[in-house]
Protein backbone atom coordinates (compact mmCIF):
# COMPACT_ATOMS: atom_id res chain seq x y z
CA UNK A 1 0.00 0.00 0.00
CA UNK A 2 1.00 3.55 -0.45
CA UNK A 3 2.02 5.92 2.16
CA UNK A 4 -0.56 7.09 4.10
CA UNK A 5 -2.20 10.46 4.44
CA UNK A 6 -2.00 12.07 7.31
CA UNK A 7 -5.39 14.54 8.50
CA UNK A 8 -4.24 16.49 11.50
CA UNK A 9 -6.14 18.34 13.90
CA UNK A 10 -5.38 21.09 15.91
CA UNK A 11 -7.47 22.26 19.22
CA UNK A 12 -10.53 22.23 20.48
CA UNK A 13 -11.71 20.28 17.31
CA UNK A 14 -12.14 17.35 19.97
CA UNK A 15 -15.24 19.57 20.85
CA UNK A 16 -16.56 19.39 17.40
CA UNK A 17 -20.06 18.64 17.73
CA UNK A 18 -20.42 20.07 20.93
CA UNK A 19 -18.30 23.24 20.27
CA UNK A 20 -20.32 26.59 18.81
CA UNK A 21 -22.23 24.12 16.58
CA UNK A 22 -24.04 27.11 14.80
CA UNK A 23 -20.53 27.76 13.51
CA UNK A 24 -18.89 24.13 13.41
CA UNK A 25 -21.84 22.16 12.91
CA UNK A 26 -23.53 19.02 14.98
CA UNK A 27 -21.13 16.42 13.65
CA UNK A 28 -18.33 15.37 16.11
CA UNK A 29 -15.00 14.49 14.97
CA UNK A 30 -15.44 10.60 15.69
CA UNK A 31 -17.72 11.35 12.69
CA UNK A 32 -15.43 13.17 10.52
CA UNK A 33 -12.95 10.07 11.00
CA UNK A 34 -15.12 7.81 9.90
CA UNK A 35 -16.06 9.69 6.64
CA UNK A 36 -12.92 10.11 5.84
CA UNK A 37 -12.36 6.42 6.43
CA UNK A 38 -15.05 5.65 4.22
CA UNK A 39 -13.79 8.38 1.53
CA UNK A 40 -9.75 6.89 1.56
CA UNK A 41 -11.07 3.73 0.97
CA UNK A 42 -13.05 4.95 -2.26
CA UNK A 43 -9.61 6.27 -3.06
CA UNK A 44 -7.21 3.54 -2.21
CA UNK A 45 -5.69 5.72 0.19
CA UNK A 46 -4.68 4.84 3.89
CA UNK A 47 -4.72 7.56 6.55
CA UNK A 48 -3.48 8.44 10.01
CA UNK A 49 -6.10 10.64 11.43
CA UNK A 50 -5.32 12.73 14.49
CA UNK A 51 -5.97 15.34 17.03
CA UNK A 52 -3.80 17.43 19.63
CA UNK A 53 -4.69 20.78 21.79
CA UNK A 54 -0.70 20.67 21.84
CA UNK A 55 1.22 23.14 18.95
CA UNK A 56 4.32 20.05 19.89
CA UNK A 57 2.26 17.54 19.14
CA UNK A 58 1.58 18.97 16.13
CA UNK A 59 4.74 19.23 14.97
CA UNK A 60 6.19 16.12 16.13
CA UNK A 61 3.12 14.52 13.80
CA UNK A 62 4.38 16.42 10.70
CA UNK A 63 7.74 15.36 11.46
CA UNK A 64 6.66 11.67 11.46
CA UNK A 65 4.35 12.16 8.43
CA UNK A 66 7.65 13.98 6.84
CA UNK A 67 9.03 10.39 7.17
CA UNK A 68 6.34 8.13 6.50
CA UNK A 69 3.61 9.83 5.07
CA UNK A 70 2.32 10.29 0.89
CA UNK A 71 0.59 13.55 1.99
CA UNK A 72 -0.87 16.10 5.01
CA UNK A 73 -4.46 17.24 5.23
CA UNK A 74 -4.40 19.71 8.47
CA UNK A 75 -7.39 21.79 10.03
CA UNK A 76 -4.57 23.26 12.37
CA UNK A 77 -7.21 25.35 14.01
CA UNK A 78 -6.06 28.69 16.03
CA UNK A 79 -2.68 27.86 15.29
CA UNK A 80 -3.39 28.53 11.38
CA UNK A 81 -3.45 32.46 12.62
CA UNK A 82 -0.52 32.04 14.88
CA UNK A 83 1.98 29.25 14.15
CA UNK A 84 5.20 29.83 12.63
CA UNK A 85 6.28 26.80 14.04
CA UNK A 86 4.00 25.30 12.69
CA UNK A 87 4.71 26.30 8.84
CA UNK A 88 8.42 25.97 9.58
CA UNK A 89 7.32 22.02 10.35
CA UNK A 90 5.22 21.92 7.02
CA UNK A 91 8.00 23.47 4.93
CA UNK A 92 10.47 20.65 5.99
CA UNK A 93 7.55 17.95 3.96
CA UNK A 94 8.31 17.43 0.43
CA UNK A 95 4.66 16.28 -0.32
CA UNK A 96 1.34 17.56 -1.17
CA UNK A 97 -0.28 19.65 1.53
CA UNK A 98 -3.88 20.51 2.18
CA UNK A 99 -5.16 23.04 4.62
CA UNK A 100 -9.03 22.75 5.81
CA UNK A 101 -10.98 24.72 7.63
CA UNK A 102 -14.80 23.80 8.40
CA UNK A 103 -15.93 27.41 8.96
CA UNK A 104 -15.50 30.20 6.10
CA UNK A 105 -12.65 31.93 7.60
CA UNK A 106 -12.38 35.23 5.37
CA UNK A 107 -16.58 35.42 6.67
CA UNK A 108 -15.35 35.64 10.31
CA UNK A 109 -13.47 37.94 12.46
CA UNK A 110 -10.30 39.81 11.14
CA UNK A 111 -7.39 38.01 12.62
CA UNK A 112 -9.03 34.84 11.12
CA UNK A 113 -8.16 35.90 7.61
CA UNK A 114 -4.47 35.43 7.57
CA UNK A 115 -3.00 32.05 7.38
CA UNK A 116 0.32 30.84 8.09
CA UNK A 117 -0.12 27.09 6.70
CA UNK A 118 -1.57 28.72 3.11
CA UNK A 119 1.75 30.04 2.32
CA UNK A 120 3.03 26.59 1.96
CA UNK A 121 -0.37 25.07 0.64
CA UNK A 122 -1.19 23.16 -2.25
CA UNK A 123 -4.98 24.33 -1.80
CA UNK A 124 -7.17 25.75 1.16
CA UNK A 125 -10.94 24.56 1.43
CA UNK A 126 -13.00 26.51 3.75
CA UNK A 127 -16.45 27.04 4.29
CA UNK A 128 -17.65 23.79 3.24
CA UNK A 129 -18.56 22.54 6.90
CA UNK A 130 -17.11 18.93 7.35
CA UNK A 131 -17.40 18.18 4.13
CA UNK A 132 -14.21 19.97 4.03
CA UNK A 133 -12.28 16.93 4.55
CA UNK A 134 -13.74 14.53 2.01
CA UNK A 135 -12.97 17.18 -0.44
CA UNK A 136 -9.26 17.50 0.55
CA UNK A 137 -8.94 13.56 0.41
CA UNK A 138 -10.57 13.43 -2.96
CA UNK A 139 -8.19 16.54 -4.44
CA UNK A 140 -5.22 15.00 -2.44
CA UNK A 141 -5.65 11.74 -4.49
CA UNK A 142 -5.53 13.34 -7.79
CA UNK A 143 -2.62 15.04 -6.47
CA UNK A 144 -0.39 12.15 -6.06
CA UNK A 145 -1.86 10.28 -9.26
CA UNK A 146 -0.47 13.09 -11.07
CA UNK A 147 2.89 13.00 -9.45
CA UNK A 148 3.05 9.48 -10.13
CA UNK A 149 2.06 10.06 -13.70
CA UNK A 150 5.23 11.98 -14.57
C1 LIG B 1 -11.17 26.52 12.11
C2 LIG B 1 -11.17 28.05 12.01
C3 LIG B 1 -10.21 28.66 13.01
O1 LIG B 1 -10.23 30.08 12.90
C4 LIG B 1 -10.62 28.30 14.42
O2 LIG B 1 -9.70 28.79 15.35
C5 LIG B 1 -10.84 26.83 14.59
C6 LIG B 1 -11.43 26.04 13.52
C7 LIG B 1 -12.22 25.88 11.20
O3 LIG B 1 -12.13 24.67 10.98
O4 LIG B 1 -13.15 26.55 10.74
O5 LIG B 1 -10.61 26.30 15.68
O6 LIG B 1 -9.89 26.05 11.70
Amino acid sequence: MSRPIYVLNGPNLNLLGKRQPEIYGHETLADVEAECRRTAEELGLGIEFRQSNAEFQLIDWIHEARESAGGIIINPAAFTHTSVAILDALNTCDFPIIEVHISNIHKREEFRHHSFVSRVASGVICGFGTQGYPLALMRMARLLEQQTAV
